[in-house]
């Protein structure tokens, strides 16, 4: 699939006559929020676990160094906890833009903290993307994070944003707190 997925997503899913839609955000769409919303509640979504195995190349890296984000991996009976915005079709033309290395929008049933469920969208970046780097020792991931930047600033602020966030949120993600103390380590040797 090709890199830059602004196209292919603006093909799958048709807004007409919609005046809202839910998005499940579980990576920097959980603390980076520069999208107008309607309403937001922590949620889960059930299958998915959170990984840090999608380059970037446009955000927290380049092309010559890319930086490791978020994507989902499908494992049954995983729960990933993040947070649900309410947001109008038109948001999605500014996220298509923002997502746009890897990622298509899917469906998802999300179960909101407060009870009740929804059907929304929610970004995944499959293993068919060209910028899929896949798994690796956490160590090994934390080394590649500390030495990316990008236009959107250091991939350590995507890390340690992101899992503060999810402290917040109350959530126990073994694999990003795992690379989180790697990161802190290595950065503590290096002093
Ligand atoms: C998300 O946050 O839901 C998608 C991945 C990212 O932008 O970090």
């Amino acid at each position: 699939m090709a890199a830059n997925t602004i196209d292919h997503n603006r093909t799958r899913q048709n807004f007409e006559g919609i005046d809202s839609v839910w998005l499940f955000g579980y990576g920097s769409l959980i603390y980076k929020v520069d999208f107008p919303f309607l309403e937001q509640k922590p949620a889960t979504i059930r299958g998915w676990a959170r990984r840090f195995w999608q380059g970037s190349h446009d955000h927290r890296g380049t092309p010559e160094a890319p930086g490791r984000v978020v994507t989902l991996i499908e494992q049954p009976g995983a729960v990933c906890k993040g947070m649900a915005f309410r947001v109008a079709p038109s948001v999605f033309e500014h996220l298509d833009v923002r997502e746009k290395n890897g990622y298509l929008r899917f469906s998802t049933t999300m179960t909101f903290d407060d009870g009740g469920q929804a059907e929304g969208l929610v970004y995944i970046a499959t293993e068919d993307n060209e910028a899929f780097l896949g798994e690796a020792p956490p160590a090994d991931i934390a080394r590649q994070i500390a030495q990316a930047l990008g236009p959107s600033g250091p991939n350590t602020d995507y890390l340690l944003r992101l899992a503060e966030s999810l402290r917040e949120l109350g959530d126990q993600c073994d694999h990003t707190f795992a690379i989180e103390s790697c990161l802190k380590e290595q950065l503590s040797s290096e002093r």
